[in-house]
């Protein structure tokens, strides 16, 4: 590859606009120059949930601003950028239409060329981007709102799913746990915040597939358990699930938590000790659950394991990830630019099927 490069990231996948630029000097690691956000969070949350519709035209305000931000604060112009990346997939397939049509813009306007992301390899690779990056291989733990998966990562490009959830991901059983405790969107935080005051015992939840041979998740009936649970006690005290004393929700919450963590840090040792790799990189915005990463740490050390984490504002949805991922992507040969403009979208993209 060319010896230097300004890769400029776009990331329009979900509820989150970002924008990032980053500089590839020969082999070294690329460097993120600036990267901006924009979160759609506040408008969402009066329906509960992200609005398909209204996350796509949010994408179309921010995205040109958000750029113009990250060029300035990196002292750059259009005329500096030699590729531009944006996430092709998975996700919203109107939320990616909004990244691929402006970065094929861009790059036809610019007469430089373009490269799909797979969003999941960017939160795989978002730790690079920390003071302290992981080398390959590696066993990677990716746990976002929508993905749960546990992989043997030799290099980029070079990924093994080893397990992966069967139903809800991760983030979903937090989120949808969350919600039905009255906790509102994004749950997972919400969660996490309530369960600091509860007793991580308070009740007794299942710990899914804990015990299966493989490296398989499930966590749909934990949202059922947890309702359960909840209702029982709403019944005893004759109110509803959200007028449950916040004692009660905290016990609720932590020992949600503690299921779902739990599980992830069992089935992340397993996946260490059946690779015999002794290095785990923890991605996805569930990465960013302070519980998850205490338990980590410790079971870790325990084993001489080093962890390694994307910064906790890199954790969730961003720019910085996607210029990452296509800059390592260009680093290793794994993808060349195109310059091809004509551009699709991947709603549904299986990680190992990333060559596809
Ligand atoms: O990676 P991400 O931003 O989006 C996807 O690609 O899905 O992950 C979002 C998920 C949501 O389910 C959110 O509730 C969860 O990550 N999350 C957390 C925390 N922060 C974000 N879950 C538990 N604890 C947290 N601190
Ligand atoms: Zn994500």
């Amino acid at each position: 590859m060319e010896k230097y490069l300004c890769v400029l990231g776009i990331e329009s996948s979900c509820d989150e606009t970002g924008v990032a630029l980053v500089d590839v000097h020969g082999n070294h690691l690329p460097v993120l120059l600036a990267h901006a956000l924009y979160s759609q969070i506040e408008m969402h949350q009066a329906y509960g949930g992200v609005v398909p519709e209204l996350a796509s035209r949010d994408h179309i305000r921010r995205v040109l601003p958000l750029t113009e931000q990250v060029l300035a604060e990196s002292d750059r112009t259009l005329a500096d950028v030699d590729v531009v990346a944006f996430t092709r997939g998975p996700g919203l397939a109107g939320a990616l239409l909004v990244g691929a049509g402006v970065a094929c813009a861009l790059g036809a306007a610019l007469g430089k060329p373009v490269l799909g992301v797979h969003h999941l390899e960017g939160h795989l690779l978002s730790p690079f981007l920390s003071a302290d990056p992981p080398q390959f291989p590696f066993v990677a733990l990716l746990v976002s709102g929508g993905h749960t998966q546990l992989m043997q990562v030799d290099g980029v490009g070079r990924y093994l799913i080893l397990g992966e959830t069967i139903d809800d991901a991760a983030g979903e059983a937090f989120d949808k746990s969350a919600k039905l405790l009255g906790l509102g969107y994004p749950g997972g935080p919400a969660l996490a915040k309530l369960a600091q005051s509860g007793y991580p015992t308070a009740f007794k939840l299942p710990r899914p597939l804990l015990h299966s041979d493989n490296l398989d998740f499930s966590f749909a009936g934990l949202k059922t358990a947890v309702m359960v649970q909840a209702k029982k006690c709403a019944a005893a005290q004759n109110c509803g699930v959200e007028a449950l004393p916040t004692e009660t929700l905290a016990g609720l919450a932590a020992s949600t938590q503690a299921a779902i963590v739990e599980v992830l840090v069992k089935k992340s040792l397993a996946a260490l000790k059946q690779t015999q790799l002794q290095r785990l990189v923890v991605a996805g915005g569930v990465g960013a659950n302070r519980n998850l990463r205490e338990q980590l740490n410790a079971e870790c050390a325990r084993r001489g394991v080093r962890v390694h984490y994307p910064e906790l504002h890199l954790c969730t949805d961003n720019g910085a990830m996607i210029a990452m991922a296509a800059a390592m992507r260009l680093q290793s040969g794994q993808q060349k630019a195109s310059e091809v403009y004509a551009f699709d979208v991947k709603p549904r993209w299986p990680l190992d099927a990333i060559g596809a």
